[in-house]
């Protein structure tokens, strides 16, 4: 199972989803199950995480130093099994750029992995906020990872309607 975790710049809620989503992984012995980020955004395609994202993940044991944002291409559209977005207006771009070969089912990342009781399903965008809002989406997407390795586990599978 190949999974794209998708926001905007991919320098803050992606790569923070992605290291929560390998520690889950890794913990359970989830091996068959790859992760990558990407943003819909080029702006800071090349660069490290934002210092803010990494030092979170690293206060949660979790190394994300090594990352760099891409954007999202159209080959990851076949590439990988599930696109799970950080919000709806993200959802919606994705949908947006969808080629006609596509084979990458889209999703809410929260939705996807079955994570009750947070909020709207959203990833809250914490680019101009402070270091309490990277703490909250940390909350979030640890949330969401731990359901979706429990979903696994459980042999259900996250559903999205599946
Ligand atoms: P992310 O946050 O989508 O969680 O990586 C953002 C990072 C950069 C920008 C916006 C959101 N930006 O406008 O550059």
């Amino acid at each position: 199972m190949h999974l794209l975790l998708v926001c905007l710049g991919n320098i803050c809620r992606s790569p923070m989803a992605e290291g929560a989503l390998r520690m889950r992984l890794d913990e359970a012995g989830l091996r068959h199950v790859a992760v990558d980020s990407a943003g819909t955004g080029d702006w800071h395609a090349g660069d490290p995480s934002d210092r803010r994202a990494i030092a979170t993940a690293a206060r949660h044991g979790v190394d994300i130093s090594g990352l760099r944002a891409r954007q999202l291409q159209p080959a990851d559209y076949t590439r990988f099994d599930w696109l799970l977005c950080a919000d709806l207006q993200n959802l919606r771009d994705v949908q947006a750029r969808r080629p006609a070969a596509a084979s990458a089912r889209i999703e809410l990342f929260t939705r996807w992995a079955g994570a009750e009781a947070i909020g709207d399903g959203a990833i809250p965008d914490p680019y101009t906020g402070g270091q309490d809002e990277f703490e909250h989406v940390w909350s979030v997407v640890d949330a969401a990872a731990a359901a979706a390795v429990r979903s696994l586990q459980a042999g259900r599978g996250p559903t999205a309607g599946d």
